[in-house]
């Protein structure tokens, strides 16, 4: 197989930083830093049970840039998923989006650029904007960039730094552009963690405006086998779409949400809209298909679902910290 490697992984203590650092342990030799500040989103206790001998746990920030010099010279590859990730957040308070996704990616490009290392970048299907709900097309590679928010803003200028950094300086890097993921240690801002956490706590799940927007779920193993086999294999200087052809309109994932939990399908409100809110993402994944033959294993979201809900009844005692806090913003902005 491939030789050992020293992977520093940024956001690691987040949702897909966290499985993904399970999933290198499970699928390589390889040891593991992971460099997270624990903002709001990210928890120490998400790494509990990995061997302590092959994942390292640096608290800091992607944009200390002395502290990032440091650790990028003591690995062979980087894995970039440090992000303010919420749309909503960024819609409150941009500033911190601008620092982390801009001045945060800016700082690891620097790094690498210096010490010649490997670098994968995590992004987002938003960069591309948003596609009619009628609109047989999907996202390519080559989509133009037009993103909506505040945060897929930061995203799609962290991504052009990097295709800058490849053209200009060599670094060696890939991209990723990933849907919208589900799965175990999602915070409880995101919307399946928010509507199976309200159900659970006797209250109602909360869609915004008609709930007609689409989105195309993966679950959040598959977007990491894709990041792995990228790193693996990947070619330098390319850019990946990850989807899993999961396309759902929001509406109709929480009627399954409060079917599968016994509940009426209708037992939901509809509340404040996001402003901007965008209408359809979709991606065609057929390059990371064909050119690194990567296949999704989660092809039932139903399913997939199901496991979801049985993870948040189950540990509680993961999310409740977050819970009180996180719905107190919400109904601040009458949703
Ligand atoms: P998350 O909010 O759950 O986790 C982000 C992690 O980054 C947290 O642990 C947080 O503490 C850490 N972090 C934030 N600012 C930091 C900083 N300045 N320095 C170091 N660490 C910092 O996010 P997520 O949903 O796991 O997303 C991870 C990455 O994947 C992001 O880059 C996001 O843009 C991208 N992405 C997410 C999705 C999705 O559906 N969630 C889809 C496609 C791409
Ligand atoms: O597409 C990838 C992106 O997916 C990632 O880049 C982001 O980091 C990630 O947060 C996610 O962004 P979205 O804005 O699509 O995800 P969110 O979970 O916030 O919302 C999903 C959809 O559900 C969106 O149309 C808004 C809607 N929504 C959200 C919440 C929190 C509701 O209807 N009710 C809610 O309570």
């Amino acid at each position: 197989d491939e030789p050992m490697s020293r992977m520093l992984v940024t956001g690691g203590a987040g949702f897909i930083g966290s499985n993904f650092v399970r999933h290198v342990v499970e699928h390589t030799d390889d040891e593991v830093t992971v460099l997270d500040k624990l903002t709001y989103a990210g928890d120490p206790r998400t790494l509990e049970g990995l061997p302590q001998s092959r994942v390292h746990l640096v608290q800091g920030d992607v944009a200390d840039a002395g502290l990032v010099d440091g650790l990028v010279a003591g690995h062979d590859v980087v894995v970039h998923f440090a992000a303010e990730s919420h749309n909503d957040n960024s819609l409150r308070d941009p500033s911190p989006f601008v620092r982390t996704n801009l001045i945060g990616t800016y700082e690891l490009l620097e790094a690498v650029r210096r010490y010649e290392k490997r670098y994968h970048h995590i992004s987002t299907d938003e960069v591309y904007g948003d596609l009619e709900l009628d609109d047989p097309a999907r996202f390519t590679e080559s989509t133009p960039y037009n993103p909506s928010s505040p945060y897929s803003s930061t995203k799609a200028g962290s991504d052009l730094l990097v295709r800058a950094w490849v053209r200009s300086f060599g670094v060696q890097a890939t991209l990723s552009n990933c849907s919208n993921n589900y799965g175990p240690f999602q915070h409880v801002e995101k919307f399946i963690p928010r509507q199976i956490t309200n159900v659970l706590d006797g209250d109602r799940p909360k869609l915004y405006g008609a709930g007609q927007n689409v989105r195309d779920w993966i679950h959040v193993d598959d977007h990491n086998a894709a990041v792995l086999r990228i790193i693996e294999r990947g070619s330098i200087g390319e850019t990946y779409l990850i989807g899993a052809d999961g396309e759902q309109n929001n509406k109709d994932v929480v009627e399954l949400i409060l079917e599968l939990m016994g509940q009426p399908r209708d037992a939901y409100d509809h509340v404040n809209d996001r402003a901007g809110h965008d209408l359809r993402y979709a991606i065609d994944s057929t390059r990371l298909r064909t050119e690194l033959g990567w296949e999704p294993r989660f092809s039932d979201f139903c399913s997939g679902l199901a496991d979801t809900i049985e993870w948040y009844r189950a540990n509680e005692a993961w999310w409740r910290p977050q819970k009180a806090a996180t719905e107190a913003k919400y109904r601040a902005a009458g949703q």
